[in-house]
């Protein structure tokens, strides 16, 4: 009699179940078609993953409810048009997800594993090949007799498309292997991941914000290098492809013919497949390694999470496989993932959160920049709540309004971003779209100077100069920086007091400070009181070209600054300086001279130059260099890698610098010698990529001196 109840009670479960299962299916598809077709996600992949899991969860519990055409059943995207369809010979799957980021989630693979072999608790433990999990695009490079036949994408497995002419653009890819160490099957098809580095994609962001602030509108920035990388791949134009940098590891096999045979001994485990894609001069990364059990599954994602921050690409985990061959045919595959692998995550480096409002922070040179302030959410390891916005066209571009939902971005040291609206989550009567100067009214939101823009640039200024308190703390901290005045111990939070209390409003004022006051400040006792003196009164023995940094005149960095101490030799002769003059200074152009005399040309920088001379900051001045001073590097772009046997790091900038050379951070087709020390890294590696010639510090050294005189005694 009350299983009628019952009864309906449960169908009325199933039915909910039904609905349920059906709405997640429809959301996969829609965000893994936003995702592999058209590379512009609405959700962070973590999200996506979460839905994906949902719907297996739910499928395995009710198997009645799997359907075929369910997405957990098969590989989702479809072939673009423009690109010839590749039908794989061996489909391209994808492998499982443990999202549980902690240890247990490498624990419970190994377990599965020991539970799928029927291994007995005291057998032997499992061996397993560690590699990280690129956060780029599937790619499989079909080699026919070692010689690269076609590059197409993953599709939906079965299918992909013919990529060919961008892939050959990607100068890490061989188009020929090398096959002096070792022969190469007839067919062999590498699986691997084409990626951007962090780095490459900044400037690649970096070039198109100008293109866009130049007036070419139909430009966008990139939200992330995945999606950077994707674009490129899928260019119609390979001229376009070839400008967007890419890097390509290899992690595995599709379709290989001609291998096993007597003279080629096919390898037996993952490790060796990779060793061998090696050989043949693919690249596969240097991170990957065979470790036994789950003691050392969980090792290797700890010690990947403590390096993750500091690669040079994105990775969103690790992936474990079973090294062995043999094992792994006997593991197989279920429908879409094979079972002797799994991609354990790392905390997600795009989230989704609430927007609350945009505030806008000054910077040193009065730059205006729009920051979000975000409902705090964990992103890539920390808790965030703010996130640049760059710059107001930015902000409108992306059509950041207050109170909507965005995604944010923190993948390695760089500060976190908002990358995009998530416009289906924007609610009713949200704020107005982002307009800095009526935010404003025109005036800078701490000193409530006018603000302007220069022609042609993208970014607001306050123009109250040393007036404004924001600028005047920035000021400080310039002047006190390594590169600069180097004043240990004045950092963010005495800088603060010192400004905000009244105390300290110019530079000068600083080497007034004594003992009493500033032990008086909050956190600070008499001891850091006295060392902070010493600092100060220590940082009066300078350089010229170091003061003249440390006044942070707009456009003038490092290297501008040691280039005009060289040429003018003393401070005098720079304020006097005429434009014409300054033009004279390598490097200097039009927009820096004007910068310079314009500083020089306000009375008052010109009394905080006498007043901090009058308190006693000095340096040698010199003669200037005579135009026929030799400058053998005039010209060069050098970079610098690795510990060399007698010169630091500054040494050697210096003397490359009054050599006339420039220093640059990395390596680029601009770099005209790396100078290699001891434990050079991807540096070196670059450079022998884009064949660069490469200087030991001997060499550089006989650079130094330039070509022997002819006819000198
Ligand atoms: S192995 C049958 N190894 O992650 C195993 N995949 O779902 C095939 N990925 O589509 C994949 N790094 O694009 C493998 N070291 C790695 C990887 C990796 C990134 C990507 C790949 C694949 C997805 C896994």
């Amino acid at each position: 009699m009350s299983t009628q109840p019952n009864d309906k009670g449960a169908q009325a479960v199933i039915h909910g179940l039904q609905e349920r299962i059906q709405a997640l299916r429809a959301l996969i598809e829609h965000h893994a078609r936003r995702y592999y077709e058209f590379d512009a996600p609405e959700i962070p992949d973590s999200d996506y993953d979460r839905l994906f899991q949902e719907l297996q969860q739910l499928e395995l519990s009710h198997p009645q409810l799997r359907t075929p055409d369910s997405p957990t059943q098969r590989v989702l995207g479809q072939v673009l048009q423009g690109f010839a369809p590749v039908a794989h010979t061996v489909p391209m799957l994808s492998i499982r997800t443990e999202t549980d980021t902690t240890e247990a989630g490498a624990r419970e693979f190994d377990a599965r594993i020991r539970r799928e072999l029927g291994l007995a608790p005291e057998a032997a433990a499992v061996r397993y090949c560690c590699e990280l999990k690129f956060d780029g695009l599937a790619i499989n490079l079909r080699y026919e007799h070692g010689v690269l036949a076609q590059a197409a994408t993953r599709g939906d497995g079965e299918t992909g498309e013919d990529v060919t002419q961008n892939i050959r653009t990607v100068r890490q890819i061989p188009l020929r292997l090398q096959t002096h160490s070792r022969p190469c099957p007839e067919v062999l098809e590498v699986r691997g991941e084409v990626y951007m580095r962090r780095d490459d994609f900044e400037a690649l962001n970096e070039r198109q914000r100008s293109l866009i602030a130049a007036g070419h509108r139909q430009e966008k920035t990139f939200v992330n290098p995945r999606n950077a990388a994707a674009g490129a791949v899928r260019q119609l134009d390979p001229a376009i492809a070839a400008r967007r940098p890419l890097s390509f590891f290899a992690y595995g096999l599709g379709q290989v013919q001609g291998w096993g045979g007597a003279l080629l001994q096919g390898p037996t485990s993952h490790s060796e497949i990779l060793q061998a894609l090696s050989d043949w001069g693919l690249p596969v990364d240097e991170h990957r390694q065979v470790v036994e059990g789950a003691a050392g599954l969980v090792a290797f994602h700890r010690d990947i999470k403590g390096v993750r921050d500091h690669l040079p690409f994105d990775i969103d985990g690790v992936v474990y496989k079973v090294d062995d061959r043999s094992t792994q045919d006997r593991l197989g595959f279920v429908t879409r993932e094979p079972r002797w692998a799994v991609a354990h995550k790392y905390p997600a480096q795009e989230e989704m959160t609430v927007l609350r409002a945009i505030d806008i922070q000054v910077g040193r040179t009065g730059k205006l920049t729009p920051v979000a302030k975000l409902e705090p959410v964990f992103v890539g390891g920390t808790t965030v709540s703010n996130a640049t916005l760059h710059n107001e066209e930015e902000a409108r571009r992306k059509d950041v309004r207050e109170g909507d939902t965005v995604i944010v971005r923190r993948a390695g040291d760089v500060i976190p971003e908002v990358v995009s609206v998530v416009l289906q989550r924007r609610p009713p009567g949200v704020g107005a779209p982002f307009d800095l100067v009526q935010r404003l009214s025109g005036r800078c939101p701490v000193c409530a100077s006018p603000i302007a823009r220069e022609q042609g640039e993208v970014d607001w200024r306050c123009t109250g100069g040393l007036y404004c308190p924001a600028q005047r703390k920035h000021a400080l901290l310039h002047f006190a920086s390594r590169r600069a005045l180097d004043i240990e111990g004045l950092g963010d939070k005495v800088v603060e007091q010192l400004v905000d209390l009244g105390i300290v409003g110019t530079l000068p004022e600083l080497y007034r400070l004594g003992v009493a006051k500033l032990a008086a400040l909050d956190r600070m006792g008499d001891k850091s009181a006295a060392n902070l003196v010493a600092a100060i009164e220590a940082s009066k023995q300078t350089s010229l070209a170091r003061f003249l940094f440390g006044l942070g005149i707009r456009h003038v960095g490092e290297a501008t600054a040691k280039d005009l101490a060289r040429h003018f030799g003393s401070i005098d002769r720079i304020m006097g300086a005429s434009l014409q003059a300054l033009l004279e200074v390598p490097d200097v152009g039009p927009i820096v001279a004007q910068s310079i005399r314009g500083f020089f040309d306000q009375p008052h920088h010109r009394e905080v130059v006498e007043q901090l001379r009058a308190a006693g900051v000095q340096w040698n001045e010199g003669r200037g260099v005579r135009s026929d001073t030799p400058r053998p590097l005039a010209g060069q772009t050098l970079v610098l890698t690795g510990t060399l046997p007698t010169l630091s790091r500054d040494e050697a900038r210096e003397r490359i610098e009054a050599a006339g050379g420039k220093v640059a951070g990395s390596v680029s087709r601009k770099t005209h010698w790396v100078v290699a020390g001891a434990e050079a890294g991807s540096k070196l590696e670059k450079a022998r990529e884009l064949g660069i010639s490469v200087l030991d510090e001997d060499g550089l050294k006989a650079m130094l001196e330039g070509p022997a005189q002819e006819g000198a005694t």
